[in-house]
């Protein structure tokens, strides 16, 4: 008897087992197995495999005459700036996001700017009617734009389609998922189909030439056959990201054979479609509550940009046996890291408080130098004392409570002054590195507990004095910029 052809086959990672079984071994998750049939995926007819010897070819060396990979600008910075600087021929990118976000609106706008450049630009919806995109566009002001447009999913008829007249120069498939192949039997949406349609598309742009965008919806359950298993096909990963209530979108490298991963690119999300946000520090600063205990403001760097973000605590009583610790936008350990150090070299009891944590504007920061800011937005919540309002932070702290250097100092610095901050408190061995003018006064930590103890002081002093107009006066210089 023939062994049978149904297999198991994750829907999160694409392991395929014989038998059903709650949880998948290879990447842990419940639930994500789902029946298909993968005799095509997985197994070659008989007359294909080859019994010929197979060819020789010529090994390189690392050095030798390299060009540079030809780009093709899509006309919009922030995402040039994640890619790396433009389209590559015959690479795939992969744009990944929730459902909603606005992936198929950046899309419909980065072909629209490329077909109104003069480039063949194909856009294929799998999801929505022509009709739709065609809404979509009107509503973006691009409907004059010379997009190729069509409702297609079958990957046979689209390679067959591309493949006539003149090679596309950015071919964009919306999305992945709703893509279906011939070749095997699976049911579209499986991981089996979506990698096999997968596959088919990006032996096209390779063979063509053709910039390749697929877009993929990843869910937290793993329900839809994630993109996961098409991200190791890829040459290039973006994540699209930000809080459905909010505005800001933000696009990310998770991956890049071309380029940077530590770029990211801001948007807006206007009625008009999404807008390119060039100076994210004025988007994540904007709304400010001036002077609030409790907010610090970051001077951080995203890629090669210093970005200013305002980091956002909330120490309060607790009423429960362990004290909640929330935190958005901020790695967890980090912040348990912070509060430990605080209690340990500092004397902050937090053990029995509630702490919130949150950035502004819905960034995630990575950075290490956060460290400090958070520090004080910490303290200066559980003291009530509110910060100076024209002040920057930056620094890493060690577990021995010391203020460690961070790097680009001279360019976080530089961007706090040209947004009107008058004072930076960052480590103190970074002097050095500042130069001459820095354009700001420099008030340099050497460990955490100087930080508190100037933070705990402004809290007392202002209770003692409540209507001292000096401490509580926003500085003149961030009013100028604030109106
Ligand atoms: P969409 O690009 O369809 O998201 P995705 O392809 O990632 O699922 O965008 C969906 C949301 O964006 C939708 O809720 C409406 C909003 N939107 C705007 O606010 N302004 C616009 O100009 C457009 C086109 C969409
Ligand atoms: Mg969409």
């Amino acid at each position: 008897m023939p062994k049978s052809a149904l297999s198991f086959v994750c829907q999160n990672c694409g392991a395929a087992y014989n038998r059903w079984q709650g949880k998948c071994d290879a990447c842990g998750e419940w639930n994500t197995l789902a029946e298909e049939d993968i005799t095509g995926a997985t197994t070659m007819p008989v007359s294909i495999r080859s019994k010929r010897k197979g060819r020789l070819f010529t090994l390189e060396t690392l050095t030798g005459q390299t060009q540079d990979a030809p780009r093709l600008s899509s006309g919009m910075t922030e995402l040039d700036r994640v890619t790396g600087g433009g389209f590559v021929r015959g690479s795939v990118l992969l744009v990944g996001g929730d459902p909603g976000i606005g992936k198929s609106t950046l899309l419909t706008q980065a072909t629209s700017l490329l077909a109104r450049a003069g480039h063949r630009a194909v856009y294929i919806s799998g999801e929505e009617a022509v009709a739709q995109v065609r809404l979509r566009a009107e509503r973006l002001g691009l409907a004059d734009a010379p997009v190729q447009l069509a409702a297609e999913t079958s990957v046979e008829d689209i390679v067959a389609t591309l493949s006539e007249g003149t090679v596309p120069r950015l071919v964009v498939i919306d999305s992945i998922q709703t893509m279906w192949t011939d070749t095997v039997e699976s049911a579209p949406g499986t991981v089996t189909q979506v990698r096999t349609s997968a596959q088919a598309l990006i032996r096209f742009a390779k063979k063509s030439g053709a910039a390749l965008i697929l877009v993929g919806h990843v869910t937290k359950d793993g329900q839809i056959a994630g993109p996961r298993v098409v991200e190791h096909m890829v040459d290039a990963v973006l994540s699209f990201e930000g809080e459905g209530s909010q505005q800001f979108r933000i696009l990310r490298a998770v991956k890049n054979r071309f380029g940077p991963t530590d770029e990211i690119g801001v948007f807006e999300m206007t009625g008009l479609g999404l807008r390119e946000v060039s100076n994210p520090s004025e988007l994540f600063l904007s709304e400010r509550d001036l002077g609030s205990p409790g907010t610090a403001v970051f001077a951080g760097i995203e890629g090669t940009r210093p970005v200013l973000v305002e980091l956002q605590a909330l120490v309060a009583p607790t009423s429960l046996g362990t004290p909640r610790r929330a935190v958005v936008g901020w790695d967890s350990s980090r912040l348990s890291m912070v509060l430990a150090v605080l209690e340990a070299h500092c004397g902050v009891k937090l053990s029995g408080h509630d702490v919130y944590f949150n950035v502004a504007g819905g960034l995630r920061i990575n950075e290490p130098a956060a460290d400090l800011a958070a520090a004080a937005a910490l303290v200066s919540s559980l003291t009530n004392a509110q910060l100076p309002t024209d002040a920057v932070y930056f620094g890493e702290i060690s577990l021995s409570g010391a203020v460690r250097p961070v790097a680009q100092t001279s360019a976080r610095l530089k961007e706090a002054a040209k947004l009107g901050f008058g004072r930076a408190v960052l480590p103190e061995s970074t002097r050095g590195d500042v130069g001459g003018d820095a354009g700001l006064s420099l008030n340099t930590v050497a460990g955490l507990t100087t930080l508190v103890a100037d933070i705990a002081a402004r809290g007392q002093s202002r209770s003692g004095k409540a209507t001292d107009p000096e401490k509580n006066a926003t500085p003149a210089r961030f009013r100028r910029q604030d109106g």
